[in-house]
């Protein structure tokens, strides 16, 4: 979850060169759009809480994000760390053999462009498979994303997995729902499988959660703890991977 959750500066590259230490191979990250048009990891739509900058990051220009300092408002070992672009993290998971979930957290207005401008992104530089996943909880980022490079998996992000959530998944050709783990019921696992969907839950960070998502045949649980969950163990979660 954003490269190693909460254990590095989320979103820059010393988050994912984290969890690639902790034996983890597949992140989930999330981009925007800077105001030129270049795409850049971020979670919220301002830039206060996780960088040295002030204001709606869609308003900067890549040149101003990239001198922010991303790193001192986690830890001051991560001091300096710069903001990430996707080109980097495409080349550094290809490179490291992982595999990624690239979340489009389009600004408000531009949810079609951006969903575009990653499409188009990883076209262009990603040569390896299984492609990227990427998600959205903006219906109009992953249609647009679809246009632009169907060939590319989709997962429609959802807080409740709702008949409506289900139906606009199916409708955009997704091959994935990523729900929030605390709302889910066995039942609704049950219905996304039987439309032929996978699962992924978000954000599992406690031992029981996993094991009862993981009983519940998940097809993967997205976490900030990857000090807990050792994917590369023969068994965590009491036994159940
Ligand atoms: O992609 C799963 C999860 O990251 C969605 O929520 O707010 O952490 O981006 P958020
Ligand atoms: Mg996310």
């Amino acid at each position: 979850h954003r490269g190693a959750g909460l254990l590095a500066p989320e979103n820059t590259l010393a988050a994912f060169r984290h969890g690639l230490a902790q034996a983890y191979r597949m992140f989930e990250c999330d981009v925007r759009l800077s105001k030129d048009g270049q795409l850049f990891l971020l979670h919220d739509d301002r830039l206060e809480r996780t960088t040295s900058g002030t204001g709606v990051a869609a308003d900067c220009p890549w040149p101003a994000l990239a001198r922010l300092d991303a790193g001192s408002w986690h830890s001051a070992t991560h001091t300096g760390e710069p903001l990430l672009q996707l080109d980097e993290l495409l080349a550094f998971c290809q490179q490291a053999g992982c595999a990624l979930n690239i979340e489009l957290k389009a600004s408000p207005g531009q949810e079609e462009r951006t969903g575009r401008a990653v499409a188009a992104s990883v076209v262009r530089q990603w040569t390896t498979q299984p492609w990227p996943l990427l998600s959205s909880f903006s219906v109009a980022a992953l249609a647009a994303a679809a246009a632009q490079a169907p060939q590319l998996p989709r997962a429609l992000l959802a807080e409740r997995c709702s008949a409506t959530a289900l139906a606009a998944a199916l409708e955009l050709g997704c091959v994935a729902m990523v729900l929030e783990a605390g709302a889910l019921t066995e039942a609704e696992v049950a219905t996304v499988h039987a439309a032929g969907l996978a699962v992924l839950c978000y954000t599992v960070n406690e031992c029981e959660v996993a094991a009862r998502l993981l009983d519940w045949a998940v097809e993967g649980i997205i976490t900030d703890r990857v000090d807990v969950f050792d994917p590369a163990a023969a068994a965590c979660c009491g036994g159940r991977r």
